[in-house]
């Protein structure tokens, strides 16, 4: 089981797009028994908040849904549970640190740093333009399931292998 977070500032914009993203990309591959998927801020907020009107709008016209998504603040404790902890922008690192500690087995990382083109994905709240946080968005997943098919090459993701 391979446990995810992504990290943003509110948990209403972006975070919460990654993860109602990634879900629908591993359901679709058939491979979503070996996630888990969460997200959550680090700010304080927007806590209990539903999702953005923008982040809703844009994934319902790629049929994605995200129920009864409630922001809600990372915690400390997130170090352990997770295995990677992803944040959006080099702010977000900056922010993750500062309520994690030092990341000392090296799970925290900037989404489009697993990209060809690392860079940080702008807050929409501020741009609303919510194609291109979807765009950034997907652009970082998909490789970050690249980075996660090779660094588990050998496991059998697509037959449901335990991972
Ligand atoms: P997010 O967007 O970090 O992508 O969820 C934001 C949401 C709220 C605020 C800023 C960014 N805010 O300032 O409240």
């Amino acid at each position: 089981m391979i446990k995810i977070l992504f990290v943003c500032l509110g948990n209403i914009c972006r975070s919460p797009m990654a993860e109602y993203v990634l879900k629908d990309m591993v359901k679709k591959e058939g491979i979503e028994e070996n996630f888990y998927i969460d997200s959550a801020a680090t700010s304080t907020e927007e806590i209990g908040n539903p999702v953005h009107n923008g982040t809703r709008n844009k994934l319902h016209e790629m049929q994605i849904e995200c129920g009864n998504h409630i922001a809600r603040r990372m915690t400390k404790e997130a170090y352990k549970m997770f295995d990677y902890i992803i944040g959006m922008e080099e702010r977000n690192i900056t922010n993750i640190k500062r309520i994690v500690g030092e990341d000392r087995e090296n799970k925290i990382f900037k989404l489009l740093d697993f990209s060809e083109r690392p860079r940080d994905i702008a807050d929409p709240w501020y741009t609303g333009n919510f194609d291109k946080t979807y765009e950034d968005i997907v652009e970082g997943l998909k490789g970050f399931l690249d980075y996660l098919y090779e660094k588990n090459k050998g496991w059998d993701l697509k037959n449901g292998k335990s991972i």
